[in-house]
């Protein structure tokens, strides 16, 4: 077992990783804390023990049940089961119940302490790490939420094994950025050290930059960082008729973020190979879905979160490693999309 620890100063925070690693729960929860709420969906089938009086609420399945709605049905549910402040919310899941439970906490008596227990690849070395909560709007994706640590992370590598492939492929496309945000020989490690290292180097930049405001303030090597081939994934998902997974979008925007540094003159032929050796390493598919509507991408990629106001806006690749690149030529990213097809 694994215990890594997020440093935040007061709120910093044990993430522990290994299998058997859920069994260790009741050690992360508040010492004063008599009652827990679980938070999980009727298709993660992982049980936990909290060592405090316990009620478990199910959510939906999917993003539609990423919803104010869903928030407002938890919060009634907290206070019908008289859950206090000094009480706890612990989300058992995969990013729809950490991101929706840990937003429920945020807001919940204005804030109560909440746990993840990660059951998914893609949550255990993202989505439930770093306090990133919310829920979607009709609107776009994610945006309404807050900032809220969590008191504790449990990524339990054992109940990976009973994940849908498909799903925990979807883990290894989100996995595959850390290759190109410092995790050296990623492809290569055992699954319990991938994770562990995953979470590391999260954990470093979640430190550096808590609430992502080094980029908007100027500054290098924020947390925005860990968005690297985001944008195109982001798009891929808000235009939403493709078949895609999260971290199947991610491994397709990491080559496009690799084409597109090219194109720019910021990388060359042999780290664009690289990205390709490890999405390829992953069995995780590189090229863009049959018959995309590439201007309808760029459109949606104007509309970015990291854009404000620079224009087209992407992590990119380059002799002093990942940064922000604002205004980029719309014309070489059309050039670059095509390359993808
Ligand atoms: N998923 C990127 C972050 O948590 O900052």
């Amino acid at each position: 077992m694994k215990r890594i620890s997020l440093e935040l100063g007061e709120r910093s925070y044990p993430v522990l990783v290994g299998p058997g690693a859920r069994h260790e729960l009741a050690s992360l929860l508040p010492r004063g804390s008599k009652k827990s709420a679980v938070v999980t969906q009727a298709g993660v089938g992982v049980e936990v023990d909290t060592g405090r009086e316990q009620r478990v609420f199910m959510i939906g399945e999917g993003e539609e049940a990423k919803s104010l709605s869903t928030v407002e049905q938890l919060c009634r549910g907290f206070a019908e089961f008289r859950l206090t402040r000094a009480d706890v919310v612990v989300g058992v899941g995969g990013g729809v119940v950490t991101d929706v439970a840990g937003f429920a906490a945020a807001v919940y008596h204005r804030g109560v302490a909440v746990v993840h227990v990660a059951t998914t690849l893609l949550g255990q070395v993202d989505a439930a790490i770093g306090g990133k909560t919310g829920v979607n709007l009709p609107e776009g994706k994610n945006l309404v939420g807050a900032f809220w640590q969590p008191a504790g992370v449990i990524c339990d590598t054992e109940v990976l094994s009973t994940l849908p492939p498909r799903e925990y492929k979807s883990g290894l496309g989100e996995m595959a950025k850390y290759a190109f945000l410092g995790v050296a020989d990623l492809a290569e490690l055992p699954l319990e050290e991938a994770v562990a290292r995953c979470v590391e180097c999260k954990a470093r930049f979640v430190s550096a930059d808590p609430h992502e405001l080094s980029d908007l303030a100027g500054g290098k090597g924020g947390r925005v960082l860990l968005n690297y081939g985001h944008t195109l994934a982001h798009a891929l998902e808000t235009v939403g008729h493709y078949d895609l997974r999260h971290g199947e979008a991610v491994a397709v925007g990491l080559i496009f973020a690799a084409h597109l540094a090219r194109r720019l003159g910021r990388v060359g032929d042999e780290r664009v190979g690289e990205h390709q050796a490890v999405v390829s390493s992953y069995g995780l598919a590189s090229r863009l879905p049959a018959g995309v509507n590439v201007g309808e991408l760029v459109d949606v990629m104007g509309r970015d979160k990291k854009a404000t106001g620079g224009g087209l806006t992407f992590v990119l690749d380059g002799p002093r490693g990942l940064e922000v690149v604002r205004s980029v030529p719309v014309d070489d990213v059309m050039a670059a999309l095509s390359e993808l097809q």
